[in-house]
């Protein structure tokens, strides 16, 4: 069973999941019959979705004017940085963070100037942890470096408790004028605190439409920003994307693989008793897109919903891993621990550098069989192993085969995921564009920080009975 999701060679192999192959998989009739029943439902509630203004990522690909907004802002400034410092959490960051690790490749930031073409290192600053940020700060100077705020709603603690420290240092060290130019805001169009300070001092600023939520960011200024500052390719990241774009409007299961993907993890989950869903990519380079995905899943299907009557939790739990390390850590919780998970693998057919193993050792069988292989053949293999060894195991998993890890390639596979993620969304019974869950500690931060407005809240306290 596979699905090749365009020309150049993404394709879904997802025949570890179907019977007999895999025991106890799924029938095929189920994708013309109950599966294929349950996709056009729910392609039409995301056509509704649509049609009502609220999936604006899957438009990025083709907004023209946000590009050359883009390239107008790193066209436009007049002088170059060493560093680029991103502050922004969650979908905020988390976007930049896979594009960076995908296609500028491991140890950029440790790279020299020449090393890095010219371009500057790129440090995502999410989580407000202390210690990092300090030591980020003792490293760079600031005269040299560019912060790019990155908050939708405009008002983050986390992001914007690092800007004010950032702002205060640079006004320090560069004077308020001269500081200015050291910032680019991207926040949305009109409203928040960020386009508020951005309009009254005169900020840089890259606006996030407003239909586009944060973990639906990456392909928005949010992720070409940084990107094209460091020298991605923006158009084919977003051509590659507008290609999967098309390819997942088939309104036939079996064509569409984000359709599949969907029903498949949706399935595995309500009908198979599997809701933890692990992603595997054996790649480096995409350890932070199973880390993106991850949040994307966890934060778009873990709701309440109201699908079969009354109100009660849904959604399934996500795990980032990382193919072949985890075969030395998870691979045998996944084999042998309780049933209740799926690996969705991400293969890639170009390694991206050819290491050939010598042929050292021909009396030592545990080192002979590995000469005149390559480290890139070695993770293949392995992952090819380990994902029959699984089936085998009566375990599903499917692979997402990338030609090879670049620009085009993950535009196409951010989309793939991004719109498995609303057709999950409307299988599961629930809005995957809004996040009501995150508000209340939110709300007790603000009441205990002081925010004005926010009462501070009463906290359960630590009984000492339950404290070692
Ligand atoms: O996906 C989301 O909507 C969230 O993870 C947000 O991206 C995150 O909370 C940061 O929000 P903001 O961009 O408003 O600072």
């Amino acid at each position: 069973m596979e699905i090749d999701c365009e020309a150049r060679g993404v394709r879904l192999d997802y025949g570890n999941f179907m019977a007999p192959r895999l025991r106890d998989g799924i029938d095929a009739s189920a994708l013309s019959t109950s599966l294929s029943v349950a996709f056009e439902a729910a392609l039409s509630t995301v056509s509704t979705w649509r049609e009502a203004g609220n999936l604006g990522f899957l438009d990025l690909p083709y907004v023209t004017d946000a590009v050359a907004d883009v390239t107008r802002v790193v066209d436009g400034l007049d002088q170059s940085f060493d560093d680029v410092v991103l502050l922004g959490i969650g979908g905020s960051g988390l976007g930049a963070m896979s594009l960076r690790d995908a296609l500028l490749g491991p140890f950029w930031n440790q790279r020299s100037a020449e090393g890095r073409d010219g371009f500057p290192r790129l440090h995502v600053l999410d989580n407000p942890d202390p210690h990092t940020f300090q030591r980020l700060m003792e490293q760079i100077d600031p005269t040299r470096a560019l912060f790019n705020v990155v908050s939708k709603s405009g008002g983050t603690a986390e992001t914007m408790a690092q800007y004010l420290v950032v702002r205060e240092r640079l006004d320090k060290a560069l004077g308020p004028d001269r500081a200015r130019s050291h910032l680019l805001f991207t926040t949305d169009a009109t409203s928040g605190a960020l386009r508020q300070i951005g309009d009254t001092e005169g900020v840089a600023m890259l606006s996030v439409p407003d239909n586009v939520g944060g973990r639906f960011s990456v392909l928005s200024p949010v992720g070409l920003l940084p990107a094209a500052l460091c020298g991605v390719d923006i158009d084919a990241l977003l051509s590659g994307a507008a290609e999967m774009e098309s390819r997942c409007r088939s309104q036939a299961l079996i064509s569409n693989p984000a359709g599949v993907i969907a029903c498949l993890l949706h399935h595995a989950d309500t009908d198979q008793g599997c809701p933890i869903h692990v992603m595997m990519p054996y790649s480096d380079r995409l350890r932070s897109t199973a880390l993106w995905f991850q949040q994307l899943w966890a934060e778009s299907l873990g709701k309440k919903t109201k699908l079969s009557g009354e109100e009660r939790p849904t959604g399934p739990t996500p795990l980032a891993a990382l193919g072949a390390t985890d075969q030395h850590s998870l691979l045998q919780l996944l084999m042998e621990g309780p049933a209740d998970k799926v690996v969705l693998f991400i293969a890639v057919d170009d390694p991206g550098a050819a290491v050939s193993i010598p042929k050292r050792h021909p009396e030592i069988d545990a080192l002979s069989y590995l000469g005149g292989h390559s480290l890139g053949e070695l993770l293949a293999t392995e992952h090819t192993a380990t994902a029959e060894a699984l089936r085998r195991a009566g375990r599903a998993n499917a692979t997402i085969h990338l030609p090879v890890v670049d620009a085009h390639a993950l535009g196409q596979l951010i989309m793939l995921l991004e719109v498995a993620t609303v057709l999950a969304g409307a299988l599961y019974g629930v809005d995957p564009m809004n996040q009501p869950g995150v508000e209340l500690s939110k709300q007790l931060t603000y009441g205990l920080l002081g925010r004005s407005g926010v009462p501070a809240p009463e906290m359960a306290d630590a009984d000492p009975r339950w404290v070692l």
